[in-house]
């Protein structure tokens, strides 16, 4: 597929200790896939939980992630074991105000706990400041996924806003809370302290 001038290739991975990031393929949408946003335990906090994800609509929204200008789509790939085990996006981004947004879900709970959400969405961050050359980058979450929010805050983001009772989470509503990380924020935490 021939899509817009990207910031990456498909061929590119960005490389983590422990993770590696990559383009999400055609060849990615599998039934494991299809399996992970039908789980509910990896869905609850997901708003792809209220319509069914079958195979078809995974391809559809890969397939449209591949051909976008502004959004990039990223396999969460386990370097140990070559496993996708989840995927993280940046994007929209926009282009006259220069920010983007990033979201994440690790689809294999066995994936969990082990600083892989957090590698990944640090990965996300500096391909986000580094390559896009954003000056803003944000995130939104239920009050509820606090190891969401904390995968976040270890990543820089702070707190920016909490927009009360926003959101509907099973019987009951819950608060949304918006996190932001700015790029001389980011450019402070790197090792070389904003070279
Ligand atoms: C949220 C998610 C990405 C976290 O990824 P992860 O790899 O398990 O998180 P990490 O191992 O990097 O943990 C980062 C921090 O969060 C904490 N944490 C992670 N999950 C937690 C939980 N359920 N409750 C409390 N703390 C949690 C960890 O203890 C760690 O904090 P510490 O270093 O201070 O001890 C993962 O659980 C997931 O994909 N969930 C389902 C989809 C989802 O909710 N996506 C986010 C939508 S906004």
């Amino acid at each position: 597929m021939t899509g817009p001038a990207r910031a990456i290739s498909p061929e590119e991975h960005l490389e983590g200790e422990r993770v590696t990031l990559r383009l999400v393929t055609l060849a990615d949408c599998t039934e494991r896939y299809v399996a992970w946003l039908a789980d509910p335990e990896v869905s609850r906090y997901l708003e792809t939980r209220w319509s069914p994800q079958p195979l078809e609509s995974v391809r559809a929204f890969v397939a449209d992630m591949l051909a976008s200008a502004h959004s990039y789509l990223f396999a969460i790939v386990r370097r140990e074991t070559g496993e996708h085990v989840g995927n993280v996006k940046v994007g929209p981004v926009d282009t006259r105000h220069a920010y983007a947004d990033v979201s994440y879900f690790l689809g294999e709970r066995s994936a969990w706990g082990k600083g892989l959400g957090t590698e990944a969405v640090q990965l996300a961050t500096d391909f986000g400041f580094a390559r896009l050359g954003l000056a803003r980058m944000q995130a939104g979450l239920y009050k509820e996924n606090v190891g969401s929010q904390r995968v976040l805050e270890k990543c820089g983001y702070v707190v920016e806003g909490v927009l009360r009772q926003k959101l509907v989470l099973g019987d009951r509503r819950d608060d949304h809370v918006v996190l932001g990380l700015l790029r001389h924020e980011w450019l402070a935490r790197r090792p070389e302290g904003g070279a």
